[in-house]
């Protein structure tokens, strides 16, 4: 079975290449390098020793996504391609509805045409409402705060469209906040520019690359008045993406699932835990709140355990070591 595994060079996608070898599967990956390296696709030929066929392709481009299909006996797709900076995406708007929805549609194009059925797609909590009561279900209320999280809605329901029409079968991936990098420290997240996320801000701070942290809020009400969020390790994120695959391929609909440990963290608890577990002190300070931000979400992570059999591995602890590892060894 051959996985097409759009956007395989980026952060998620990396790691889900190597948890898919690994499983037995055959990858062809797809990317147009805009927000990723060629470090990464060799990165994961090394964790795992095997050799797959890259293409450094705009998924906007139908000609060649035409001749990729057409050259391998495609099986299912894991769909990952897309922006994802929510500042960004408030700046340039018009550029990531372009990006993400003609990609997709792109996509949903190809797969007719080439009688493809299967897709699993990259979706994120960031479809929920903010409204929404705590731990968030599946079943919770849609909508979106920013252009970056519409286009995760409208490519929510592209896919069930498509769905509807054809006879596919679509899982939708709602991950909650992703962190960490594979423990062998090869690959991992490597943010253009100034982070925009906790943790490689922490990590950065932590190697002297960034002078301070700056924890935005410390009057939400939560246990020590900093955010909360439902942090899951990137290899445990992977491999729910392989018992993803198992799911669409047995079953036709379009079902979601939120990935998530179920646990809330604060700020200071994750800058408490990267201290002590790696021995090093991240300098912060305490920040008026960051525009657009919740106190505190988590998810309800029971469906994806009733359903696909997944359930968080990785401790906080884990997360903290393996992101180090990974900015000790690669970001000077
Ligand atoms: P990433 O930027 O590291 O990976 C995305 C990859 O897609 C990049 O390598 C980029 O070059 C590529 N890409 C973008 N547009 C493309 C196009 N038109 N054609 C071909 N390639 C294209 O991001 P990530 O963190 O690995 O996220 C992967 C997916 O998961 C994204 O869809 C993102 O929105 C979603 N997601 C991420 C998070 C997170 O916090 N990292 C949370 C929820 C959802
Ligand atoms: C986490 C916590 C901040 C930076 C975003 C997107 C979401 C999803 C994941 C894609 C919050 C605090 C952060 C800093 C801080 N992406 N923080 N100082 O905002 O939960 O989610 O990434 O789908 O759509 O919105 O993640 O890592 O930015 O913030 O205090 O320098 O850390 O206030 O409480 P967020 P984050």
């Amino acid at each position: 079975m051959t996985i097409l595994v759009t956007g395989g060079a980026g952060y998620i996608g990396s790691h889900t290449c190597v948890e898919l070898l690994a499983a037995g599967y055959d990858i062809v990956v797809v990317d147009n390098l805009r927000n990723s390296d060629m470090a990464a696709v060799e990165g994961v030929k090394k964790i795992s020793g095997k050799n797959f066929p890259f293409y450094q392709v705009d998924m906007r481009d139908a000609d060649a996504m035409d001749d990729i299909f057409a050259k391998h006996n495609i099986g299912c797709i894991i769909h990952f391609a897309g922006h994802k900076a929510v500042g960004e995406s408030v700046a340039i708007p018009a550029e990531y509805y372009d990006n993400n929805i003609n990609a997709t549609l792109g996509l949903c194009k190809a797969m007719k045409k080439h009688g493809v059925k299967n897709i699993v797609f990259s979706s994120s909590a960031t479809v929920y409402r903010s409204d929404n009561t705590v731990p968030w279900v599946e079943e919770a209320v849609l909508g979106a705060a920013n252009p970056y999280g519409w286009t995760k809605f409208m490519c929510e329901q592209i896919l069930r469209d498509c769905v509807a029409a054809e006879g596919w079968s679509a899982v939708l991936l709602r991950y909650f906040n992703p962190v960490g990098a594979h423990p062998s420290g090869i690959i991992g997240e490597n943010p253009q520019g100034i982070p925009n996320n906790l943790m490689p801000f922490i990590a950065q701070t932590a190697k002297g690359i960034r002078e301070k942290l700056q924890i935005f809020g410390n009057d939400y009400d939560t246990p020590d008045g900093t955010g909360v969020r439902d942090y899951i390790h990137v290899v445990d994120l992977a491999i729910g993406h392989v018992k993803s695959i198992d799911y669409c391929l047995k079953h036709s609909g379009c079902e979601a699932f939120n990935l998530g440990s179920g646990q809330g963290i604060s700020v200071l608890e994750l800058v408490k835990t990267f201290e002590a577990e790696n021995n090093v002190p991240v300098p912060y300070e305490f920040a008026p709140r960051r525009a657009g931000d919740l106190g505190a979400y988590y998810a309800d992570p029971s469906k994806a355990k009733r359903l696909l059999g997944f359930a968080t591995q990785k401790s906080l602890a884990d997360m903290c070591k393996d992101t180090w590892r990974y900015q000790e060894g690669n970001n000077g």
